[in-house]
């Protein structure tokens, strides 16, 4: 805190991560925002209009100051179980971009993480602060138009045109079911509630092998 108002730390400042910076900076329940970015040109170049606290290259020194009430995490997924874990350790709540990981133990790690150090975790799931899917979901929950019979949702998003970027690691690959799929899943559980039974499809089209 400071001057009775949040201090708010953005681990990872690229292209999520520059829009979570700027949105904290203009809350006016925020009196100021750290930047952390360990690619220096990145940092620089994406913050220069922006009136932070601090900037540095290192997210464990952003999780060590007092005075960081909350950190936005916004790097790549295979990253946010480390990232997330510490920052509770620490303190502090977290928002964590979506996917939240790529592997329900590292989701179940952080959950327990949260729990036990009873601090706040939120997922980036954006799609459900978007005006028309608020309004779908208000539709659906009102009764208006009779009981839910059939949802459909998709996503599409071409990833292939980044492969050597951290959404292709060959290591810990990156699925577009867990990377943008999520958004629809998220969705369709959030307006017409949680599924009993599940099976699916998928192919290899959007990702280079
Ligand atoms: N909610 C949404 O709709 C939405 C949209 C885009 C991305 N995302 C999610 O946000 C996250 C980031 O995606 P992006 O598109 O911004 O990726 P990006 O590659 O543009 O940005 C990630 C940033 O993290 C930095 N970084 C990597 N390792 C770091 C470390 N150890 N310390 C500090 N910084 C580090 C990189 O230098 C990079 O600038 C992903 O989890 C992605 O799925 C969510």
């Amino acid at each position: 805190m400071l001057n009775g108002k949040l201090v708010i730390g953005v681990i990872g400042v690229g292209g999520i991560g520059i829009a979570h910076l700027k949105a904290a900076a203009e809350c006016p329940n925020v009196a100021g925002v750290i930047a952390c970015d360990n690619n220096e040109a990145v940092l620089n170049k994406n913050t220069a209009d922006v009136n932070c606290l601090a900037k540095t290259l290192d997210w464990k020194e952003v999780i060590a100051r007092d005075d960081v009430d909350a950190v936005i995490i916004a790097t790549p997924d295979q990253i946010h179980r480390e990232m997330v874990v510490a920052s509770l350790e620490a303190g502090k709540h977290v928002l964590c971009e979506k996917p939240f990981a790529l592997h329900t133990d590292d989701c179940r790690a952080m959950i327990d993480c949260g729990k036990r150090v009873g601090k706040k975790i939120m997922i980036g799931q954006v799609c459900r602060l978007t005006p028309a899917f608020v309004l779908a979901k208000h539709i659906v929950d009102s009764g208006d138009i009779g009981e839910l019979f059939f949802v459909e949702s998709e996503y599409a998003h071409d990833y292939s045109t980044m492969p050597f970027h951290w959404r292709n690691d060959p290591v810990d690959k990156r699925h577009p079911v867990s990377g943008g799929g999520c958004h629809a899943v998220d969705l369709l559980r959030w307006i017409a509630g949680n599924p009993t039974e599940a099976y699916g499809y998928t192919n290899k089209k959007v990702l280079v092998d």
